[in-house]
C-alpha cells in the first residue's frame, strides 16, 4: 500500500494521530488536519525525523466552520498528481441527555462528524478516480445502536456508516476503495472532549476488558483497507457485539438499551 498523499482530519490526538504514525511509512507526503497546532507541528516534528525521506505538512482547519471545510478542500484537490487516502476521522462526542445538550455544540458534533467527512471526501472525489487512491471512514460501533445519552453522537455515526457504505458500492467499478471502521471503546482523548463541564463519568460507562488498544484499530483498519474489506470492526468481541446487535429483534434491543444506567449526573449529585 503505497500513496503519495494520505490526508488525516483530527491527526492532533488518538486515531488520527496513530494513523500517521503507521502510514509514514508507507506514502510520500503526509497532510496533518486539526485545530491544535501545536500538537500537530510536534507529531510532524516526530515523523519527519523517523522518515527523512517523507514530507508532512500541517494543515490547521476548524472542520466545524463551513469556510475553512470548503478551503481545506479546494487545497486537497489541488496537491500534486499522485494517489491519495483521505482518512475521515475527526469526531467528537457528547455525554448527557439531548434535552440537557447545549444547540452550538450539537452542531459542531454534526459538522464535524457528518458534514465534514461528506465534503471532504466530495471534493476530492475528482482527483480520487482520475488518479486512484482511497478513502477510510471512522464511524464506531455506536452506529449499530441507538444510545440514551449519547444519541446525537450514535445517530452521527449510523449516518456515516450507512453513507460510506453506499459510497463505496457507487465506487466500486472506479478502482477508490472505501472502508467504513466501527471501533468499540479505546483510550484516546474522545471520553474527555464528550464529557460535559459539571458532570463526572466522563468516559464510556464499559469495563476495561471490551476497550481495544488503538494499535489494533489503525493497523487492522489499513490492513481491512488493503485486502478490500467493506467494513471493519476491531478486536474479536467487538465484531461478535455488533453481530449480537444486527440480529437482535429490535423489540428486546429497545428493552437492552432502555435499561442503560443513565449517566452524567450533575456534580455532587
Ligand atoms: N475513542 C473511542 O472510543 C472511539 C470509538 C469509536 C469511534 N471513535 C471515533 O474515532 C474518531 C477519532 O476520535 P478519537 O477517539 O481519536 O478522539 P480524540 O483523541 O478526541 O481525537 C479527536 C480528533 O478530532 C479532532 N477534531 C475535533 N473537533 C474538530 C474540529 N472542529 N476541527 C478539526 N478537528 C477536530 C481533534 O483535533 P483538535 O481538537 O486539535 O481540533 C482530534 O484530533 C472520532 O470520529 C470518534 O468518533 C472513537
Amino acid at each position: 500500500m503505497i500513496y503519495a498523499h494520505a490526508v488525516i482530519t483530527g491527526a492532533s490526538s488518538g486515531f488520527g494521530a496513530a494513523f500517521a504514525r503507521y502510514l509514514a511509512g508507507c506514502c510520500g507526503h503526509l497532510v496533518l488536519v486539526a485545530r491544535r497546532v501545536e500538537a500537530l507541528e510536534a507529531l510532524a516534528g516526530e515523523l519527519r525525523a523517523a522518515h527523512p525521506a517523507l514530507q508532512v505538512t500541517v494543515r490547521p482547519c476548524d472542520l466545524a466552520e463551513e469556510t475553512a471545510r470548503r478551503a481545506l478542500g479546494a487545497h486537497l484537490a489541488a496537491l500534486p498528481t499522485g494517489s491519495l487516502l483521505l482518512v475521515n476521522n475527526a469526531g467528537l462526542g457528547d455525554y448527557g441527555a439531548f434535552d440537557s445538550s447545549r444547540p452550538e455544540r450539537n452542531r459542531e458534533l454534526l459538522q464535524v462528524n457528518i458534514c465534514a467527512p461528506v465534503e471532504l471526501t466530495r471534493a476530492l472525489l475528482p482527483r480520487l478516480t482520475e488518479q486512484g487512491g482511497a478513502v477510510v471512514n471512522i464511524a464506531s460501533l455506536a452506529a449499530d445502536l441507538f444510545i440514551p445519552d449519547f444519541a446525537l453522537y450514535a445517530a452521527s455515526k449510523a449516518f456515516v456508516a450507512s453513507w460510506s457504505e453506499a459510497l463505496r458500492l457507487e465506487l466500486r467499478e472506479t478502482g477508490v476503495r472505501v472502508l467504513t471502521v466501527c471501533p468499540g471503546p479505546v483510550h484516546t482523548g474522545f471520553g474527555e472532549v464528550a464529557r460535559r463541564s459539571g458532570t463526572r463519568g466522563g468516559d464510556y460507562p464499559l469495563k476495561e476488558w471490551f476497550y481495544t488498544p488503538i494499535e489494533t484499530v489503525v493497523a487492522g483498519s489499513l490492513a481491512a483497507l488493503e485486502r478490500g474489506c467493506p467494513r471493519f470492526y476491531p478486536a474479536r468481541r467487538v465484531r461478535a457485539v455488533a453481530w449480537l446487535l444486527r440480529n437482535l429483534p429490535l423489540g428486546l434491543l429497545r428493552a437492552v438499551m432502555g435499561r442503560r444506567p443513565r449517566r452524567n449526573r450533575e456534580e455532587g449529585a
